[in-house]
């Protein structure tokens, strides 16, 4: 088992398949003209499959691939299918604009669940957000994963003056649709132009809701980092992620691997592993998984704290969303 010095344990790994996306969400995204990594540089689809056994040999159990946008990638049904042999519970988080590719190899994969990136209702300000117009296909894409029975969950970065005026209408989505609608909390990543005050707290969004629904608390599962909330009624339910207001690294069990191959043991970790390297060139890779998660922080990489609001994020030493896959 993968434990830190907190005696987390570490059973979840997050794989990024690559930094590349078909949209290009200002929050995540450095700039339109952002160079991907080469392809050589990313881990193939074989080595990818052998460093997830090196995890799943040390007691991980859940994984979720992450991008970018997972299904861009020209191999994505190669890797979700040789990940799915192995004994873990497999998910994708994904911008829903390829899922209609592949809804009959998730199928087959046995993948139950995924998560959709989805921060509007409005077209107009979905292309102002991702610049690309794919609202209706994205939308669509949600409700044909319903139709098949998947489990899905929408995320929805939460932003003061962009989107926090829709997260009623997100709340009425649950009402005849069982979508699981989670707000995220706005962080600081490298080139996202966040500023403290865009941040829409968790207290503010309950506060939002509850002017308008009734609102019923759920048991959190362990190791959630969302606290699950329905209107009672209501088939779906929705949850708040609030990274930056009331962060729940206690029971954090993730741990992330960046598609050029880098271990990061927290979402905010300055450090990283480079467990690419070191597969190549033939070494044990147990040693290093172990190293890096010894090393982490007790919370949010030892950078930031709930006092966001004098938070510079030029201080904040990381890689941008894109390229660590959330
Ligand atoms: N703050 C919060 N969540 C973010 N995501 C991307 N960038 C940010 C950010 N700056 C979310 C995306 C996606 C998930 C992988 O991470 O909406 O759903
Ligand atoms: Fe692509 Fe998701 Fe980043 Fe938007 S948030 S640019 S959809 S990876």
């Amino acid at each position: 088992m993968i434990i830190d010095k907190f005696n987390r344990i570490h059973n979840y790994l997050r794989i990024s398949l690559t930094d590349n996306c078909n949209l290009r969400c200002f929050y995540c995204m450095p700039d339109e003209d952002y160079a991907f990594t080469p392809v050589s540089k990313l881990m193939q689809a074989k080595e990818i499959e052998a460093i997830a056994k090196s995890f799943t040999g040390l007691g991980v159990d859940k994984i979720r691939l992450t991008g970018g946008e997972p299904l861009i990638r020209k191999d994505a049904a190669d890797i979700i299918l040789s990940l799915s042999k192995l004994p873990v519970k497999l998910t994708l988080t994904t911008n829903g604009t390829r899922v209609h590719e592949f809804i009959r190899m998730f199928e087959d994969a046995g993948i139950q669940s995924l998560n959709i990136s989805l921060d509007t209702l409005q077209p107009e300000k979905f292309l102002l957000t991702t610049r690309r117009d794919q609202f209706a296909l994205v939308r669509k894409n949600i409700d044909l994963l319903l139709e098949k029975n998947f489990h899905v969950k929408i995320n929805v970065v939460v932003m003061k003056g962009l989107n926090d005026n829709e997260i009623n209408n997100f709340v009425t989505w649950t009402k005849n649709s069982p979508v699981h609608v989670r707000f995220i909390e706005f962080m600081p990543f490298s080139g996202n132009r966040w500023t403290s005050n865009k941040v829409f707290t968790l207290r503010e969004i309950l506060d939002t809701i509850e002017k308008d629904f009734e609102i019923e608390t759920l048991p959190a599962e362990v190791n959630d980092t969302a606290r699950p909330f329905k209107v009672p009624g209501h088939l779906g339910t929705f949850a708040i992620i609030s990274t930056m207001s009331e962060p729940f690294c206690s029971g954090c069990n993730r741990m992330r691997l960046t598609a050029d191959g880098k271990l990061k043991n927290c979402l905010f970790s300055k450090e990283e592993t480079d467990l690419l390297t070191a597969f190549r060139n033939g070494e044990q890779l147990a040693p290093l998984i172990f190293e890096s998660i010894q090393n982490k922080y007790a919370s949010l990489g030892g950078q930031m704290n709930t006092d966001f609001e004098h938070l510079h994020a030029g201080e904040i030493k990381n890689r941008s969303m894109i390229t660590i896959g959330g």
